[in-house]
């Protein structure tokens, strides 16, 4: 298959989404940007489209998908027994970077939600993601446009490394703002609960809805507990070397990396990953920067994780970061990327 790349730059180009709303009625899927992450959208309503999504992505399908709409209106016709306090979050939040769970209506078929009887729901804020969706039918299934277990794709370069020749199209709408994927939100369990951390927090919900509770099974990698969002149990965002999160005073973490380092030799190739600031502990190793400051490292994380794989990394080490509020989202993501792989020093 030949992939079609098409490029939005303006609001005139915005028209260029016609062809890309014609495949996926047809049934095809269209890889786009939101803010959060790429998307690979399908119709939520097309049993055939979802399958479609979980063999590009090589996703095990029982991994749900999250749907996405264009207008709050549209909630309703896939969700049932939605309590005020969703509403009062999508007055807030929508559109933007959060998905919310609910009982499905039976429209949705059971391949767009792994089998479960209920279904994620998420307004995008990103212009063209909005627009897509509007003309494509309103409810689009869209899972994070990369290869199952690669970093989430935050630019249209890294859909193309990963799904080129095997979806139709790509549309390009640049890097995205946020970089990590949507705080999810369980409105089915008795007291709201996020199965997965992202830019919007509990420190941003509980003032407007009263307690949040976070998913047991997402608040320490190496618990037994399983999470309760699929997608969360999969060792994910791993880049190709072994990755291992080292996590104390920056002093003593540069030394027990620069140590490490010299024990592996010349025999594998070592990249680490710091803040701008601590860049000076290692300019005589390969090294990336992460970042200055949480909403950098977020944009960056996940874009730094396929550097690691372009410079065919063996052995990665990473400056753990501090988990208060997006920190959390961040660190949940390089602890997956990492398997779990935590040290203290
Ligand atoms: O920011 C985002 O949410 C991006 C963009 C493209 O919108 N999408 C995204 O989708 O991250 P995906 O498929 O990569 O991640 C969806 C996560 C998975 O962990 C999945 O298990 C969980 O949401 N999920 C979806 N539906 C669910 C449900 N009904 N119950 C529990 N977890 C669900
Ligand atoms: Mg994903």
């Amino acid at each position: 298959m030949i992939t079609k790349l098409v490029t939005i730059g303006s609001e005139q180009d915005l028209q260029k989404l016609e062809e890309a709303a014609k495949i996926m009625k047809d049934g095809g899927l269209v890889a786009f940007p939101t803010e959060t992450v790429y998307g690979l959208g399908g119709d939520a309503l097309q049993s055939d489209a979802a399958q479609k999504i979980y063999a590009a992505k090589g996703r095990p399908s029982d991994n749900p998908l999250i749907v996405h709409i264009s207008r709050i209106e549209d909630l309703s016709k896939i969700a049932k027994n939605i309590p005020n306090e969703a509403y009062s979050l999508a007055e807030h939040f929508w559109p933007g970077p959060l998905t919310m769970i609910f009982d499905k209506r039976s429209c949705v078929p059971d391949s767009t939600t792994g089998g479960m009887d209920t279904v994620a729901v998420r307004m995008p804020s990103h212009p063209v993601a909005l627009e897509l969706i509007r003309r494509s039918g309103g409810f689009i299934a869209a899972p994070s446009a990369n290869t199952s277990g690669r970093p989430s794709p935050t630019k249209a370069s890294h859909v193309e490394e990963d799904l080129n020749g095997k979806i139709p199209m790509i549309v390009d709408g640049g890097s995205v703002g946020i970089g990590l994927e949507s705080t999810i939100i369980d409105f089915t369990a008795p007291i709201p609960t996020i199965l997965r951390p992202g830019f919007l927090t509990v420190e941003d919900f509980e003032p407007i809805i009263g307690e949040v509770r976070i998913d047991p099974g997402i608040i320490a990698s190496d618990s037994k507990v399983k999470p309760k969002a699929p997608g969360m149990k999969y060792r994910h965002y791993a880049p190709g070397g072994a990755l291992t999160i080292v996590r104390g005073n920056r002093k003593r973490v540069a030394e027990y990396i620069k140590t490490k380092a010299f024990e592996h030799g010349d025999s594998k190739k070592v990249c680490v990953l710091c803040l701008k600031c601590n860049e000076n502990y290692y300019a005589h190793m390969e090294h990336l920067v992460l970042g200055n400051d949480m909403q950098e490292i977020a944009a960056n994380l996940f874009s730094v994780l396929r550097i690691c794989d372009d410079k065919k990394a063996d052995i990665i080490y990473s400056e753990a970061i501090e988990e208060t509020g997006l920190g959390r989202a961040i660190m949940n993501r390089l602890k997956k990327a990492a398997g779990g792989q935590i040290v203290d020093v």
